[in-house]
């Protein structure tokens, strides 16, 4: 093979041959595999004890507010704010579980804590607590801003999943919002986070434009708003 551009190509295949071994498409609530190029809500799944609707950028603190952390927004029938994911290599598009993504919120109107990016992130800094946050602000290509999609679920819980980090797996306890859950990282199985995907139709994410719609998809930024 004296053309580089082919052996490159085999590489590739090689590569991708061996690293999704063991690896499966993560399917959305419908059954269908989760597609870079789509929006979704994450939506913790419903407990006795959490009964709240999808996930949402929030602050998790009184002052200051940002950056934000990530919420459960307490009202049930609000599916979240859409989440876009990014795959480092770029070779396919379905998200994988047990392989690195990293998550963005997609949000046309984003009124606060506008200096930090929308990707998510675990607070690795000295000043994060034992369980720490999950934060808005992340980057591309750092490890505290990649998260991994875990099975967590069979036969009827077949497409419900967990989110690890390297730092622990993506849990919840009560925010200093009237509770509402917040999302950090543990390694307490008891706490660990469930969630579906739900992809955002073509007409959610139309309408998703105008603000008075982004008021009914729950995007309950402000504390106010809990
Ligand atoms: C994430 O990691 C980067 C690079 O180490 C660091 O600059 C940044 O402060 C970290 N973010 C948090 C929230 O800990
Ligand atoms: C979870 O356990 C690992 C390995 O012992 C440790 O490095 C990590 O800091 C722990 N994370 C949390 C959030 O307790």
């Amino acid at each position: 093979m004296k053309n580089p551009s082919v052996v490159s190509f085999f590489i590739t295949l090689l590569a991708a041959a061996v690293f999704t071994h063991g690896k499966e498409p993560v399917k959305d609530t419908a059954g269908n595999s989760l597609n870079a190029g789509e929006l979704y809500f994450i939506q913790p799944v419903k407990t006795k004890s959490k009964n709240g609707g999808g996930l949402v950028p929030a602050a998790i603190t009184v002052l200051p507010f940002c950056p934000l952390g990530i919420t459960q927004t307490l009202l049930p029938y609000q599916p979240g704010l859409p989440v876009g994911f990014v795959l480092p290599l770029g070779v396919r598009s379905t998200v994988m579980t047990s392989s690195a993504v990293n998550i963005e919120f997609r949000a046309n109107i984003w009124p606060f804590c506008k200096e930090f990016s929308k990707f998510w992130e675990v607070d690795d800094s000295s000043s994060a607590p034992m369980e720490p946050s999950i934060l808005i602000g992340g980057k591309l290509g750092e490890q505290n801003s990649s998260f991994k999609i875990e099975k967590a679920g069979e036969g009827a819980r077949a497409n419900v999943y967990k989110l690890t980090t390297f730092y622990g797996t993506v849990g919840a306890i009560p925010g200093v919002w009237l509770s509402a859950p917040q999302l950090i990282v543990t390694n307490d199985t008891a706490k660990t986070l469930l969630v579906k995907f739900k992809k955002v139709d073509d007409a959610t994410r139309t309408a998703a434009t105008s603000s008075s719609r982004v008021e009914n998809l729950g995007l309950r930024m402000f504390p106010f708003y809990y």
